[in-house]
């Protein structure tokens, strides 16, 4: 194989980029063979595109699976159906790059990720936010130790604004019959899969407040704020919405040795503090004789390698990696930990409880169901938006 020839499901706002980065040659090993959705409107522009020429488009995905025309697939259609069409292009004998979130429910998660495992082809995820320089280099500084003991986890990532019309531009969104969930199940997929990826932890018990539809005329949350406590005695917060103008970016992780703060922002840039102890504070604390003081620390500006390649990044390692010339960056199967904290999250705000990890995964199904059977439906409205720079 030169090339490895690339198959899309779902050419909405998502899977038309990924369609471009594929025809404008972003992906040096790969190449757009075909296109699939169930409105033929959504192919058709893609066919009108420069370089689109030799691409076969389809509205049935199994046909798309059996055309022989694709090596590797890219599953960009609504959150419900990953799992279903990530499995098939599985036993179909295709590589697999999934969308964010890997499902929307744990125990769909788990039989995509057993299919996954049994396969000898490639699963991975579109955990683009996982390739920004400033999250490979935390991931770096506390797998490598220089952090310590984490102590305590925050982020406020309130800089997803969403307003009305964006919920109101596609049917599936923000329903629980469509989506599963709100902007923990679409916005927040990357920061809670960064939570346990940079950290390499994932939280034993997790108490939430969701509101929902307190910002927006929708039935999923919109606001939330979420308690963790972690095995090693760590704690944490993560606080979400969709409707903090100007919001707020701020990833800080405490560890015995000090303390790394991440700020991004889309004007000044992404930026990484390490405020690192002279003495790790437990190590201070035991011997320190002096009542009040603390232990001395000094302010690092983090150099990264300042590459931040996102979706690019990840095709681009896909490509090579099924061609044998790098390793894969993300396994796939890692994406049912984002699943299992969004689930954790509403479960705990739904039995307005603490609730612990792993959740009884039929519990939950049966909690969703609930609100699904009770939910809206939406019919009729379907805007492609341009997703360019959109993501944080
Ligand atoms: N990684 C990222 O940065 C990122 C950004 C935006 C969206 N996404 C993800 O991409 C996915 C799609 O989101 P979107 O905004 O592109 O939605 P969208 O509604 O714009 O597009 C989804 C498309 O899938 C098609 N579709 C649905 N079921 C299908 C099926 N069975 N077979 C073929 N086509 C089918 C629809 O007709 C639609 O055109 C979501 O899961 C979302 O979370 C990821």
């Amino acid at each position: 194989m030169e090339k490895v020839r690339f198959g899309i499901i779902g050419v909405g706002n998502m899977g038309s980029s990924h369609s471009k980065k594929l025809l404008n040659g972003k992906i040096e090993n790969g190449v757009l063979t075909a296109i699939c959705d169930l409105k033929p409107a959504k192919t058709d522009a893609i066919l009108a595109l420069p370089g689109a020429e030799n691409v076969k488009a389809f509205t049935d995905y199994k046909e798309m699976f059996a055309s022989g025309l694709c090596d590797a697939v890219i599953v960009a259609v609504p959150h419900y159906s990953h799992p279903g069409i990530s499995i098939d292009a599985l036993n179909a004998g295709l590589h697999v790059i999934c969308e964010k979130p890997a499902g929307v429910y744990t125990k769909q998660v788990k039989e995509m990720n057993d299919v996954a495992r049994k396969s000898d082809k490639l699963f991975t995820m579109m955990f683009n936010q996982r390739t920004n320089c400033v999250y490979r280099k935390m991931h770096e500084m506390i797998h490598n130790g220089e952090l310590g003991e984490i102590k305590r986890i925050n982020w406020i990532i309130t800089s997803w604004y969403r307003s009305q019309s964006y919920y109101d531009s596609g049917d599936w969104r923000a329903t629980w019959r469509g989506e599963g969930g709100g902007v923990l199940f679409n916005q927040c997929p990357h920061q809670l899969d960064l939570l346990q990826w940079v950290t390499g932890m994932m939280p034993a018990r997790v108490h939430t407040f969701c509101h929902f539809g307190k910002w927006h005329d929708i039935e999923v949350e919109d606001d939330v704020t979420a308690y963790l406590e972690y095995k090693n005695g760590a704690t944490g917060v993560f606080v979400t919405s969709t409707a903090d103008a100007p919001g707020t970016n701020r990833f800080e992780i405490l560890g015995n040795n000090g303390k790394l703060v991440c700020e991004a922002d889309f004007e000044k840039g992404d930026k990484l503090t390490f405020y690192k102890l002279e003495t790790p504070e437990r190590e201070f604390n035991a011997t320190h004789t002096g009542g009040f003081g603390e232990p001395k620390h000094e302010v690092i500006d983090v150099e990264t390698d300042g590459k931040n390649p996102q979706h690019t990044g990840i095709m681009n390692n896909f490509a090579n990696a099924i061609l044998g010339l790098e390793p894969l960056f993300v396994d796939g199967t890692e994406g049912i930990n984002g699943v299992e904290l969004m689930d954790s999250m509403l479960l705990s705000t739904w039995l307005g409880k603490t609730v612990d990890l792993p959740i009884d995964d039929d519990q939950y199904l049966d909690e969703l169901k609930k609100r699904i059977a009770t939910g809206r439906r939406k019919e009729g409205c379907d805007v492609v938006l341009d997703t360019e720079g959109t993501y944080k």
